[in-house]
């Protein structure tokens, strides 16, 4: 009987195991497996499984993210070339117009409906209680790129530059404080 029992128990732990197990994240790769990229190089596993999307709201959340990434990475270059001194000063300005592209269609990229789940991270929904607000501090942020442009083309002090990229920071910071789950 005591024999059975123990046998029991360890059937149950096998097989929440197993389950467990396969709940973890190699189940987006099983229900989205890699794909071959055929080319001059051979034939390559992608690490990045394709996307799988459950609705056109996640489509929307994920392009919108990216793009947040983009000003992101333009950033940070800017500030490695500003602050930094990282010798690539004659790209300044092209990081400053990516970011003025993407700038110009921010409001584009919030359309209603498309706030994250409470409790998760995301964009706030006071984003479409306020938009008067909201679309405030886009400008704020368009005149900061501006305003950095200017200053940047004026080849002038690089304090100038530095206080001109702090004001950008400010505008992205500001935004995220009201906006932005993290
Ligand atoms: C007008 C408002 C606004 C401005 C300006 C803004 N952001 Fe964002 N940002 C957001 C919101 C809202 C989210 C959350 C979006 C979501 O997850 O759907 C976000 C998300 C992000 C993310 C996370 C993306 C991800 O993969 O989840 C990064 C990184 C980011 N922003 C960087 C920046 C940088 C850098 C700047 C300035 C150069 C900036 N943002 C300017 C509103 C703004």
């Amino acid at each position: 009987m005591y024999r059975f029992f123990r046998l029991t128990i360890l059937v149950m732990i096998v097989i929440t195991l197993t389950f467990y197990l396969s709940e973890l994240p190699g189940k987006t790769q099983e229900k989205n497996p890699p794909q071959i990229i055929p080319g001059p190089w051979g034939e390559i596993v992608d690490p990045v499984a394709p996307q799988k999307f459950e609705s056109d709201v996640e489509k929307v959340i994920f392009y919108r993210q990216q793009q947040m990434r983009a000003l992101s990475a333009h950033f940070r270059s800017l500030e490695g070339i500003i602050d930094y001194e990282i010798p690539f000063q004659g790209q300044a300005i092209q990081h400053i117009e990516a970011l003025n592209n993407i700038a110009k269609y921010l409001p584009d990229l919030f359309p209603e409906g498309t706030a994250a789940n409470p409790d998760k991270k995301g964009a706030k929904d006071l984003i479409w209680k306020e938009p008067e607000k909201f679309s405030q501090h886009i400008q704020g942020f368009q005149k900061s790129l501006a305003d950095l442009q200017c200053v940047l083309n004026q080849s002038g002090e690089s304090n100038n530059k530095k206080t001109a990229l702090i004001a950008v920071r400010h505008q992205c910071l500001a935004c995220h404080a009201s906006y932005r789950v993290r």
